[in-house]
């Protein structure tokens, strides 16, 4: 199976999960993923740039596309949305490019008190 990944035989009903797909590096990692054949679930915080972004990797790639739309800044309850815009989809690839900085500079991340409130 990985084998196959490898070389871009993906099973047809795969999804590749994508954070930040609506620009830079995660969106180049959409296009290239879809292009070898996984449906795509783009996440981000602009409705308008992620239906943008689906049409234009459905167009270029036939392959199926869903949205969800969360600021990552957010609480716990965004996870909520993220679980619900998943349900149902066989997911076969995460590529987790949206970042959160809990302090400026470099700290301990146990030391960070905003890093302790999400826990
Ligand atoms: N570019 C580099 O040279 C480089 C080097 C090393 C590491 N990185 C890391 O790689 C990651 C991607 O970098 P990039 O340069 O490709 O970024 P980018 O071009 O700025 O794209 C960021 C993406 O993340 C989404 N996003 C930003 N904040 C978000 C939030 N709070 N919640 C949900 N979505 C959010 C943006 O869409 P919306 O604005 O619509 O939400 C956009 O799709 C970052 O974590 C960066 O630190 C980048």
């Amino acid at each position: 199976m990985i084998g196959g990944w490898i070389w871009g035989c993906f099973p047809p009903a795969l999804f590749l999960v994508v954070t930040g797909a609506t620009n830079g590096i995660s969106k180049a990692y959409a296009h290239e993923l879809a292009g070898r054949g996984l449906n795509i679930v783009l996440i981000s915080r602009d409705l308008s740039k992620l239906e943008h972004e689906a049409k234009a990797i459905e167009r270029l790639h036939g392959k199926s596309t869903r949205v969800i739309q969360v600021d990552f800044t957010g609480g716990l309850e965004i996870y909520e949305a993220i679980a619900a815009g998943l349900k149902d989809l066989e997911i076969g690839v995460l590529i987790n490019s949206v970042g959160k900085q809990y302090a400026p500079g470099l700290r301990k991340l146990l030391d960070c008190e905003d890093f302790a409130k999400h826990f």
